[in-house]
């Protein structure tokens, strides 16, 4: 039995972030060169094997396989110094979905992944508003640095302007990206440089030189470093924790993932800066106690992982107390009993079966078909449910239909299945009837995985017909919905959490029936919850 004491201690130990970038910016090499350092996968290349090198990616779908991309999110467990870092995994295909964008509810921070010679992405963006909204703090990390790229400084600059971020470097490029010579670490003004390693495949040598060494060895690169960083230092980048995790400023890293450069450092800072878990607020806005009894919510579900036993696994993240595996716990939604008897950590193909978990923890729940995403699991006293998980602005709609009309009970049972799981946000309307919901959706694979699950698991093939809108916006007054579904290019669906959407063609369509309406109440949908 742990103590409350010992909850505390476990929880203080845990770090539990994600890493948000666009697509090639470097995660999952940034993912296994993490690993690495950790020494939790004996050679860089086991958790994603992109390009040839060994991998575990997840076959779930066929889709998946066929695409050659993972869609499914669990997170990596290691260790490093004392802590224990959770790596939560976001989908990272251009084809966003809801699920990346949930795995942000379950994290305490975030790394903002940045191709040197990109910057600020249109994924990045996305991922990095989600952040703002829910208070999470944001480190930052500029990969790629031994490739020609963007001045550190316009970066800096791009930060400030485009997302009112403050970076606050803790170590600067010495020579210019693609002329790598290392870094200057902000702490104590020394050269940090880096031996390189045959293909990223071990932990990279570092050698320390002092500021006097460092510019007879670098010269003019060194000295320019340090005039950079004056600069930045003068317009408000100098550290400030407070800053950081009052979302407005930003830890700033530069290295080379597939080198392992700048990798340990950015572990040294996840251990040293990156906030620890919480109490969490409770539906009544009441925090529970880290040490409370046992605690947990939903983010994810995901079907067919494991496509011989077509199971469920259900991810949770620990909020309070100590999770034993084999306890029965309470699912607040329905007040029924789950038994956790296989409880396991679930990252690519490997998985491995989790005896006890802390606050902070990612537990994966199998056979897990009773519950969904948002569910709050509880143990002992009192009972706690936590808000449920928001959902987002959808900005694709299609009409879905079962091609074969006998198969009508079955696509209804399927259709309300994929709408609790959230594998697409199911729309109706009056005015269409329920023999044709619309399925709505961040990302439009989305709609490929819940007509393939429609198809293969409720055998209920079915017919998406896509529909032109691609704005939506909350409508706030019901009493107003004739307004929009007079419109030409707008239509008002409503959706299974009641919320009335007002759908457009696009913005434009929108504007001008709210000059004809100026007293038309429409609310952003961003992020709610
Ligand atoms: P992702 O998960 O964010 O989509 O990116 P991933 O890690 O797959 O990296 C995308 C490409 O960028 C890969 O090249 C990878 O090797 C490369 N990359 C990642 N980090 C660095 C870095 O620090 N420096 C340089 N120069 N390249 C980096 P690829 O050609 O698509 O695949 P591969 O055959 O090299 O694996």
């Amino acid at each position: 039995m742990t103590t409350g004491d010992g909850v505390l201690a476990e929880a203080g130990r845990r770090r539990s972030f994600a890493v948000i970038s666009h697509p090639d910016a470097g995660k999952s090499t940034l993912t296994e060169a993490l690993a690495l350092h950790a020494r939790v996968i004996s050679d860089a290349g086991a958790v994603h094997g992109k390009g040839g090198r060994r991998g575990v990616v997840s076959d779930w779908l066929e889709l998946e396989k066929a695409r050659g991309i993972s869609i499914t999110s669990a997170a990596l467990q290691f260790s490093y110094r004392d802590t224990v870092i959770n790596l939560l995994d976001t989908p990272g295909h251009a084809d966003f979905s809801e699920d990346t964008y949930r795995v942000l509810s379950a994290v305490d921070s975030a790394v903002m992944l940045l191709d040197a010679a990109k910057g600020l992405e249109p994924q990045t963006l996305k991922l990095f508003d989600v952040c703002r909204h829910r208070g999470i703090p944001v480190l930052t990390f500029v990969n790629k640095w031994d490739r020609p790229g963007r001045e550190a400084l316009e970066l800096c600059d791009e930060l400030v302007e485009r997302i009112g971020l403050q970076p606050m470097p803790l170590t600067w490029p010495v020579g210019e990206a693609g002329h790598f010579r290392g870094v200057l670490d902000v702490a104590d003004g020394s050269f940090v440089r880096y031996q390189r390693t045959a293909g990223g495949a071990t932990v990279a040598a570092e050698e320390r030189l002092s500021s006097a060494a460092a510019e007879a060895e670098a010269g003019e690169d060194w000295v320019r470093a340090g005039e950079e960083l004056e600069l930045l230092a003068e317009s408000g980048g100098e550290f400030d924790a407070q800053r950081f995790l009052a979302g407005e400023a930003t830890p700033m890293l530069f290295g080379a993932a597939v080198l392992n450069v700048g990798v340990r450092h950015l572990l040294d800072l996840l251990v040293e800066l990156a906030p620890r878990p919480t109490p969490r607020l409770d539906a009544d806005g009441e925090p529970r106690p880290l040490d409370a009894d046992f605690s947990a919510f939903v983010f994810k579900v995901q079907t067919g992982m494991d496509r011989a036993h077509r199971d469920q696994v259900a991810f949770a993240r620990v909020c309070s107390g100590v999770f034993e595996r084999g306890m029965v716990v309470t699912n607040a939604t329905t007040k029924r009993p789950f038994a956790t008897k296989y409880a396991q950590q679930v990252f690519g193909q490997q998985r491995s079966t989790v005896d006890t978990a802390y606050p902070g923890d990612v537990i994966g729940l199998v056979n897990a078909s009773a519950l969904r995403v948002g569910d709050t699991l509880y143990a002992g006293k009192p009972a706690v449910r936590f808000p449920g998980l928001p959902s987002f602005a959808p900005a694709h709609f299609a009409v879905a239909r079962p091609t074969d009309l006998s198969r009508a009970k079955q696509f209804r049972k399927g259709v309300d299945q994929l709408g609790s799981e959230g594998v697409v946000q199911v729309l109706t309307s009056d005015l269409r009837g329920d023999a044709a919901p619309v399925f709505a959706a961040v990302g439009p694979m989305q709609f490929e995985v819940a007509a393939h699950r429609l198809e293969h698991e409720f055998s209920c093939p079915v017919r998406l017909d896509r529909l032109p809108y691609t704005a939506a916006r909350r409508l706030a007054d019901p009493a107003q919905r004739s307004l929009v579904d007079s419109g030409r290019r707008s239509e008002v669906l409503t959706r299974t959490d009641g919320v009335d959407l007002a759908l457009f063609d696009d913005e434009m369509a929108m504007r001008i029936l709210l000059r004809h309406h100026p007293d038309l109440a429409l609310e952003p949908l961003v992020a709610e919850g």
